[in-house]
């Protein structure tokens, strides 16, 4: 995670990571996100509809509610398309060690702790949480798109 920067007198700043298309925030937490990850589970609307709407610009709306629950709600998307640093000392997310994987009834396999994850053209980054392909038609791999849901995949 990225760590923030920031004076006694000036809000936090928070750098980008690498393929995060926006960052919102309050002095409390960042939360970062990245569509290319994102296969629209509505995770995150379900939990949380009045900071995340996709209806609406912009589509998160950070300051709707309290950190703690915009918290609990980004730790609900299963691949890693939001996540979340506290500016304010509170808890960073849990993650179980050793991290867990689990496999999604005709659909990708969901990955939760601290995952390294090296591409084949050799470069890194870690995540607290990901959807990898098991169809093998992603044209994100090794993410999940959702492609999996338009070619009947079947798991058994
Ligand atoms: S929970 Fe994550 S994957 Fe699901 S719609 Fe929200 S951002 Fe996308
Ligand atoms: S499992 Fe989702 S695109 Fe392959």
């Amino acid at each position: 995670m990225a760590q923030p920067t920031s004076t006694p007198d000036s809000p936090p700043e928070v750098r980008k990571q690498p393929g995060v298309e926006r960052v919102y925030r309050t002095e409390q937490i960042a939360v970062y996100w990245e569509p290319q990850l994102c296969i629209h589970t509505a995770e995150c609307i379900k939990a949380l509809p009045e900071v995340f709407n996709p209806r609406r610009r912009p589509w998160v709306m950070i300051d709707a509610a309290p950190a703690d629950a915009v918290a609990d709600a980004v730790m609900r998307c299963p691949t890693g398309a939001l996540r979340f640093e506290r500016l304010d000392g509170a808890p960073q997310e849990p993650l179980p060690e050793p991290p867990v994987i689990e496999a999604q009834p005709d659909g990708p396999l969901y990955i939760r702790g601290h995952v390294r994850i090296i591409d084949e053209d050799g470069s890194e980054r870690i995540l607290p949480r990901a959807a990898f392909c098991r169809c093998g038609e992603s044209n994100n791999k090794p993410f999940c798109d959702g492609m999996h849901l338009r070619n009947g995949f079947r798991s058994r």
